[in-house]
């Protein structure tokens, strides 16, 4: 199996599965002397990490990372900085518990990944989905956690905006709210809600799907390589490469076709009122701050839409290995809404861009170019 490798100058490749001994990524490409202690990986790890409430999937995984390579202490500072070599992430796997899978070995999980890796590889690991499953998502959070400190002064956070068909209201949008509740959910109401809601589809046996937004802050203007590596296209791809995501927006995205030119557009005027005229301000932000492929400044917005989890109680129709007719219900420990701890997930891969396009735009313009308007 190829690509396992993401990015260009910021790149990271990773291993493993779920009933693996452990999973792991390289990261390759970050630059030297930026402070990094496991503590700092540790902390992103936590937030998506399983079995942290009755709304995640039960299987308990500390997800204690090591790094075990890439850094050094830095004798001025006393501190443990990157040295620019590569940096090696291992989390052992301890909660694997592949007997659970023993009655669906040999069926496809309608909605899972083991029909067509089947097809594929001839292969069929059933204990967790193998490298399909969001196990794997781990090391993505982990290189996020790196990418993040790349670019100097960027703030990735991200929120479930919609569970099902249930919308949070954007008025009470509060960034606090979200570290207060198990579903990352900025409206503390409707979070609320969200508990009852959720706790009757997975009593039902059953799962929900979710829309998740994630706000860029702090990104320098002119991040993205035109034509073939939009900023937009790269984002897009990173969400739509994490499982289960099936629709990605950036900006106002499938409602801008709504729109009218003259109320899509942002206008522009000088930033008189932060006392910087030598750089515009926008007047909305309908374009997710990505202009022609390179960010302009604004923060950079996207959205991401997650499927209903496939491996549900409620028994479906499938076949087996052997081409016959059966049921399937799956059992053992399932998240009911993925797009739960998709959060972080979609955080990280934001910060991962982010991170790549910010190396690659330095390595092409060095200390970069003048403001337009200082030019004249
Ligand atoms: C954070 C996260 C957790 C997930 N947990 C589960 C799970 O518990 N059970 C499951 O069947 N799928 C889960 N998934 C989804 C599967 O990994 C995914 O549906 C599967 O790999 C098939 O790939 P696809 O949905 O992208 O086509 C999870 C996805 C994410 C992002």
């Amino acid at each position: 199996m190829s690509f396992n490798t993401f990015g260009h100058l910021f790149r990271f490749t990773s291993f493993g599965e779920s009933h693996g001994a452990a999973i792991g990524c390289v990261v390759d490409g970050c630059p030297p002397r930026i402070p990094l202690d496991a503590a700092d990986i540790q902390r992103e790890l936590d937030r998506r990490r399983p079995g942290q409430s009755r709304f995640t999937t039960q299987r308990q995984e500390p997800d204690a990372v090591k790094i075990l390579s890439g850094v050094f202490t830095d004798e001025a500072t006393g501190k443990q900085v990157t040295t620019g070599t590569p940096i090696a992430l291992l989390i052992e796997n301890v909660d694997q518990r592949s007997k659970d899978y023993s009655d669906i070995k040999d069926k496809y999980r309608p909605g899972h990944a083991g029909y067509t890796y089947d097809v594929k590889y001839g292969l069929h690991d059933y204990r967790g989905g193998g490298r399909a499953s969001a196990r794997e998502t781990a090391m993505r959070v982990a290189a996020g956690a790196i990418a993040r400190k790349v670019v100097p002064g960027i703030v990735v956070r991200g929120a479930l905006v919609q569970m099902g068909p249930h919308r949070i209201d954007r008025a009470r949008w509060d960034w606090k709210e979200v570290g207060n509740n198990p579903f990352f959910c900025p409206d503390p109401v409707q979070a609320k809600f969200f508990e009852r809601y959720l706790d009757e589809v997975r009593k039902a046996g059953s799962s929900v799907g979710a829309v998740i937004e994630i706000v860029a802050d702090g990104v320098p203007a002119g991040l993205g390589a035109p034509v073939y590596a939009k900023l937009d296209a790269e984002i897009a791809a990173a969400m739509m490469g994490i499982n289960a995501v099936k629709g990605v927006e950036i900006g106002d995205g499938f409602a801008a076709a709504e729109l009218r030119g003259e109320d899509n557009a942002d206008e522009m005027r000088k930033d008189a009122n932060l006392g910087n005229e030598r750089k515009p301000r926008f007047l909305s932000n309908h374009a997710g701050g990505i202009l022609g492929g390179i960010s302009s400044g604004q923060p950079i917005v996207t959205r991401f839409a997650v499927k209903p989890t496939s491996s549900i109680l409620t028994p479906r129709k499938t076949v087996d290995r052997c081409g016959n007719e059966t049921e399937i219900m799956t059992k053992g420990r399932h998240d009911p809404c993925v797009g739960i701890r998709a959060v972080p997930v979609g955080e990280a891969m934001v910060a991962c861009v982010l991170a790549d396009h910010y190396l690659m735009h330095r390595g092409q313009v060095g200390e970069g170019t003048p403001w337009p308007f200082e030019k004249r």
